[in-house]
């Protein structure tokens, strides 16, 4: 995939489908590290160890009569050519933990893309998830929670025209005021 951010969007969609009621995003970039690791965290239904073999193993998975597909294979060989690994943690009721490493400055490492728009199309796609992106870059830090939000808006949805202009803005200056120039 051309984005970093692609790839996420298909990873929280993920967490979307196993009925997640708490999404952490969380992408950090050190350049002394010379890293850029991004994980996405929920609660939702989690997979068996059975099921998670599967998950991460494409020729296995296409054996199967089960329809898998190639979301998270795709992310993990991405940054497998970067010198990065990936790794995920679930438990059935608990939730899955995805966290995927890239050396940053690879020539294979796809650009992050348009971060604020796609986080900002998940938070308005599914309004009843509790939504939290972290973004890191050196010391430089962006936190952003939708609860405070909810809350001050009390009946107003989330897909209301200038409430969409305002998480827009929010998200867009919050991620520029962190990013390296
Ligand atoms: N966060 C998650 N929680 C529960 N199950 C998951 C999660 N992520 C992935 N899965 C399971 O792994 C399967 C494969 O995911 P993926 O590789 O992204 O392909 P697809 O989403 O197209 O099925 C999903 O269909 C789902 O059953
Ligand atoms: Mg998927």
């Amino acid at each position: 995939m051309k984005e970093l951010s692609l790839h996420l969007l298909d990873i929280i969609e993920n967490s979307i489908s196993a009925r997640a009621d708490n999404i952490t995003v969380e992408i950090i970039e050190d350049t002394d590290r010379d890293c850029l690791k991004m994980s996405v965290l929920d609660d939702g239904k989690g997979m068996d160890a059975e099921m998670l073999a599967r998950v991460t193993d494409p020729f296995v998975t296409s054996r199967t009569t089960r329809k898998v597909g190639l979301g998270i294979p795709l992310l993990k060989a991405a940054a497998e050519a970067c010198n990065g690994r990936f790794d995920i943690h679930s438990e059935p009721g608990k939730g899955t933990r995805v966290s995927v490493e890239f050396q940053r400055s690879h020539i294979d490492r796809a650009p992050l893309g348009d971060l604020a728009n796609t986080f900002l199309s998940v938070v308005i796609g599914s309004p009843q998830i509790h939504w939290v992106l972290n973004y890191q870059v050196n010391s430089n830090r962006f936190e952003f929670d939708d609860q405070p939000i909810k809350d001050e808006l009390k009946d107003i949805p989330l897909s209301d025209p200038e409430v969409i202009k305002y998480l827009r803005n929010t998200l867009k200056e919050g991620i520029n005021s962190v990013q390296l120039n």
